[in-house]
């Protein structure tokens, strides 16, 4: 069973400034939601029970959007005010359902799934970046079912343009389905010459708990960071099994400035 999910978010988002110099780009609102809200009912939709927050202190901004009681008890109670009350209602919910670990240096994604070892609880459990929003189809649940399905771990993919490779982690895949395939190798930003596919690694991945093990034995890689692409190579090169799984949904980059921009548009036109 899937029920908990691990969400870094303590990346400087230096390819959003200025506005991340205040603003945590995971708050910003896309078509009136934040950002990572639409994580979340992603996740909840899916089944996930318990959220696993890697944060840092310059990140508290996170922290203080779910867990405002006070701010919500005073306003309700002087205005009374039906959309608020409905409001701080849903935020009641996730706050329910999350916990916090911090990481107080950007050491990479492999590193901030490490901060989480002591509270995960099962074998296996869902990780996602907060920057890849996936819509129209439930990327997780999608993923749950394969992971099911298979008895392996699960990592989300795509085809990206081969000029852009370098970009992504890049899979090596055999026996390949029409939805899913297996992996073979993973390698994280390779240039185009030594990009084994242009199936790209996007933000979700259902991961063992015997990840920790590899990720303790890693030294930085690919920009001096402990990148979890690295153990998973580890996990494959020790006969454990991947699959990537072709997701139907649409992949929306949230991390760039114009990403970001698109995806409002994108998300308020399927809305209308
Ligand atoms: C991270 C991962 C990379 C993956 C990408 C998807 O890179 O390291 O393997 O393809 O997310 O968005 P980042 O976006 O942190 O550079």
């Amino acid at each position: 069973m899937i029920k908990q999910a691990i969400i870094p978010l303590a990346g400087l988002g230096t390819r959003m400034l200025p506005l991340t110099s205040v603003i945590p780009k995971e708050l910003m609102p896309i078509n009136g939601k934040p950002n990572l809200q639409y994580i979340l009912d992603e996740c909840i939709e899916a089944g996930i029970k318990e959220f696993i927050f890697v944060i840092s202190k310059k990140k508290i901004p996170i922290k203080n959007y779910f867990f405002n009681d006070n701010f919500y008890k005073k306003i309700i109670r002087k205005k009374k005010d039906k959309r608020l009350i409905e409001e701080y209602k849903r935020i009641k919910k996730y706050q329910k359902m999350i916990k916090f670990v911090y990481q107080n240096k950007p050491k990479g994604t492999g590193d901030a799934v490490l901060k989480c070892k002591k509270l995960i609880k099962n074998k296996y459990f869902l990780m996602l970046l907060p920057d890849d929003l996936i819509i129209k189809h439930n990327c997780s649940k999608e993923m749950i079912k394969l992971h099911n399905e298979t008895n392996g771990s699960i990592i989300a993919t795509k085809r990206v343009e081969k000029k852009s490779v370098s970009r992504w982690g890049i899979l090596s895949i055999k026996n390949k389905k029409k939805k899913y395939f297996q992996i073979k190798d993973v390698v994280e930003k390779p240039s185009i010459k030594k990009a084994p596919s242009n199936f790209a690694v996007i933000g979700r991945y259902i991961l063992p708990s015997k990840i920790f093990g590899e990720i303790r034995k890693l030294k930085p890689g690919q920009g001096g960071e402990i990148h979890i692409t690295d153990a998973i190579r580890s996990l494959i090169n020790k006969k454990n099994k991947f699959y990537g799984n072709i997701f139907t949904g649409k992949y929306l980059d949230c991390g760039t400035l114009s990403g970001y921009i698109n995806s409002g548009i994108q998300i308020f036109r399927g809305n209308k």
